[in-house]
């Protein structure tokens, strides 16, 4: 049993007096004759680690005049443009206009041209001079990281909404700079716990913050159905109508639900829904009583214990029922993947799991969409071009480990969320008051130094699209919860999937993760004041 049986009193969560984002910022915050004097920030200290960074002479320091020019650009890289001014202006207090005139001045968005196929699809350059910073992709994801990594060369207090006095400059040099992995997922269990169409988008600008390109959406559990589903309305009215310690819960409506999908777009980050079965599924069996092998529905749940629910897996209706939601799902889903859970299926046998399997991922894939589960899928076959995502921890048996590399070897495709790694929610020491420790507790440093290239022993590295950094919400109920979780752990995350192997080092990525307090602080985020981590004071 993977996570504890205690309940955790939701009162205690409550009364911890967590600590709120305290007063200190870097002294460049306050436009102090110290901070007016200051150094720019190396180009080498953003998070995550830039694959190549070549440092130059002078500093580009944006100012009254500054225009933003997207010479000769699409609607897309206008509406970068427009995002990064809106971004800057409140802080620096210049108008910062996006101009389409080319110039060899100001702040420059360029899309395309030669020598910039080598950055792929998420790559960029940044170029910065006395004259101009210019960020040049191949593609406008590039764009949006070079923009996100702009804005860490720039002062923390570049982040706050009101009008700052400081030097606003630019560290002279190029920043070259792909992703190592293509799938740097982030994902927020919205069921346990619901959170409205704007927490998720506060949860998404501090993913795109680090480059995360993907939002993976725990969306049904045994306590709570969040998304409407026409076809079987009472999933979402009745199924979605509390959580976890008896609150109201919530669900999306497919207009709100395209809303997430519109903002994570603008945010060049794919929505990867997850429909959790066999097992989890209290709150669908308790909105219909047909989906019950005794044809009684259960009460409503609103415990944290986990693994006593399955879907009737000899009933006929079950693949009905998915069928609807699968086909729902997938119409509403413009990325390639529906995610069908598959975990700690423990009220369901072997036998039933695998003939569950089997029938469930020929439905997603009739929708023409390809399948994850996680890793416990690899108990069957995965369908063809399916991921699993691995959320193993130490002390998984070797023998489940090797399953799971021998489905890589056979070509699924690899997710890496170690849960005494990437979860979010475990605590950080026997002294953290929210998450759970059932995988050990996870400081910042264990979170961040692995390899995902060598975790998995025996899975190719062919088959390794990426890492994930799950925050599982038991526990969590409000913005400071999940700040207070995420933070400092998940650009650590971010780094992994992003940075080359070579850039890896604790000793040196503890100082550039301490220089990004004043930033969450400038963003009003929560954090763990980790010991570990040389904070300025
Ligand atoms: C999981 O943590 N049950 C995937």
């Amino acid at each position: 049993m993977r996570r504890s049986r205690l309940f955790c009193s939701l009162l205690l969560v409550a009364a911890t007096g967590l600590s709120t984002a305290g007063a200190q910022s870097a002294a460049a915050d306050r436009g102090s004759p110290s901070a007016r004097h200051a150094k720019p920030i190396a180009l080498d200290q953003v998070i995550p680690a830039p694959a190549s960074v070549k440092p130059g002479k002078d500093p580009y320091t944006i100012g009254g005049r500054t225009q933003i020019r997207v010479p000769g650009a699409s609607g897309e890289v206008r509406r970068v443009a427009g995002y990064l001014a809106d971004l800057l202006r409140p802080s620096t207090g210049y108008p910062l206009p996006v101009t389409g005139k080319d110039g060899r001045d100001g702040i420059v968005l360029r899309l395309g041209g030669k020598d910039t196929k080598a950055l792929g699809a998420e790559g960029y350059r940044l170029t910065s001079t006395r004259h101009a910073v210019t960020i040049t992709a191949a593609r406008p994801a590039g764009l949006f990281h070079g923009v996100q990594t702009l804005r860490q060369l720039l002062p923390p207090s570049v982040e706050k909404r009101s009008k700052q006095h400081s030097p606003w400059k630019v560290a002279g040099g190029t920043i070259s700079d792909t992703p190592r992995y293509g799938y740097r997922g982030g994902m927020i269990d919205v069921s346990r716990h619901f959170f409205t169409v704007d927490q998720l988008k506060r949860y998404i600008d501090q993913l795109a913050l680090y480059k995360y390109n993907k939002l993976h959406l725990h969306l049904t559990d045994d306590q709570g159905w969040r998304l409407q589903i026409n076809s079987w309305p009472r999933l979402a009215s009745y199924g979605g109508s509390t959580q976890v310690g008896g609150g109201p819960g919530g669900y999306y409506t497919k207009a709100q639900y395209r809303e997430i999908l519109r903002y994570a777009a603008s945010r060049y980050m794919e929505v990867i829904p997850e429909i959790d079965t066999p097992g989890h599924t209290q709150a669908a069996l308790a909105s219909y009583a047909k989906l019950n092998c005794n044809n009684i529905a259960p009460p409503i749940y609103t415990g944290v214990e986990v693994g006593f629910s399955s879907l009737c897996v000899p009933k006929k209706v079950t693949y009905e029922f998915l069928d609807d939601v699968f086909r729902e799902v997938a119409a509403l889903t413009p990325g390639p993947y529906l995610h069908i859970g598959g975990d700690e299926a423990h009220s369901t046998s072997h036998a039933d799991y695998v003939t569950f399997m089997n029938k469930v991922q020929p439905l997603v894939t009739k929708y023409k969409k390809k399948v994850i589960g996680w890793h416990q899928l690899t108990a069957v076959t995965p369908a063809k071009g399916a991921a699993v995502q691995y959320w193993g921890y130490d002390k998984t048996p070797a023998k489940e480990r090797e399953q799971v590399a021998a489905a890589a070897r056979k070509g699924a495709g690899l997710i890496l969320s170690p849960a005494d790694r990437s979860y979010l929610d475990m605590k950080y020491t026997k002294d953290t008051k929210l998450g759970k420790a059932w995988a050990g507790y996870v400081e910042v440093q264990r979170s961040y130094d692995w390899d995902p290239a060598t975790y998995l022993k025996g899975a190719p590295q062919k088959s390794i699209m990426g890492v994930e950094a799950p925050i599982w919400t038991e526990t969590l109920s409000t913005n400071q919860h999940l700040d207070y979780m995420t933070f400092p752990r998940m650009p650590g995350i971010a780094e992994l999937g992003w940075s080359p192997r070579s850039t890896h080092d604790w000793n040196t990525y503890k100082h550039r993760l301490a220089s990004q307090a004043p930033r969450w602080e400038a963003m009003g985020f929560d954090y763990y004041r980790s010991p570990q981590v040389p904070w300025r004071k």
